[in-house]
């Protein structure tokens, strides 16, 4: 089995890539293949549009940059795990550009390629209360359920300051158990 983590935070070693990377231990531990990628490392450019769908005609975004082999790190997997931060209630900016640029997917070699891969969501916010985490849950839902992907579980975690939910076992606990059961 093949897990991708996917970190979109821009802060290295915050709270989204702490528990990504407990997932993804978690994962390695009962036997999967695993690998991360930090997409503020990567120069992945918003989706232009101006281009008269030619993704979905290709099959590939036009835009010649660091999303471009990532379409098959994504096909080639069984499970992702999509870690981002609560930015005004929905997902990072880095989250958002990179999910735009699944619009490929609709090219029709592609349409069913996600489907039923099992998806992760890890999203930390500062807010004691996670509901205002709604919005991206159900702007990741809209678009898994668009795929057929399924919606294998969601991490929601009240933890602003940087590394700070190094500190709530309980969520530590639960991020390795997802990752457990991603098997
Ligand atoms: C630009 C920006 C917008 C944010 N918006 C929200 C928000 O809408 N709701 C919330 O609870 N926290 C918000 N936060 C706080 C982060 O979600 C929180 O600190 C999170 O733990 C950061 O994760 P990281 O350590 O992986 O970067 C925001 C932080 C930033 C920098």
């Amino acid at each position: 089995m093949r897990v991708l983590g996917v970190v979109g935070s821009p802060r290295k070693g915050g709270n989204t890539e702490i528990l990504v990377d407990e997932v993804l231990r978690a994962a390695r531990d009962v036997g999967a293949d695993v690998e991360k990628i930090i997409l503020n490392e990567l120069e992945i450019k918003p989706c232009q549009a101006e281009c008269s769908d030619y993704c979905k005609r290709k099959g590939y975004c036009k835009i010649d940059d660091n999303m471009l082999p990532l379409y098959d790190k994504l096909f080639e997997s069984d499970a992702l795990v999509l870690g981002t931060p609560v930015y005004w209630y929905g997902p990072s900016a880095q989250m958002k550009a990179f999910i735009d640029r699944w619009y490929a997917f609709s090219h029709p070699k592609h349409i069913h390629r996600m489907k039923g891969k099992k998806v992760v969501l890890i999203a930390p916010l500062e807010e004691t209360d996670t509901s205002a985490a709604k919005p991206l849950v159900d702007m990741i839902r809209n678009s898994l359920d668009y795929l057929e992907a399924r919606f294998h579980s969601r991490l929601l975690v009240s933890a602003g300051e940087k590394g700070s939910v190094r500190g709530n076992t309980k969520a530590m606990n639960r991020a390795y158990r997802i990752g457990s059961a991603l098997k």
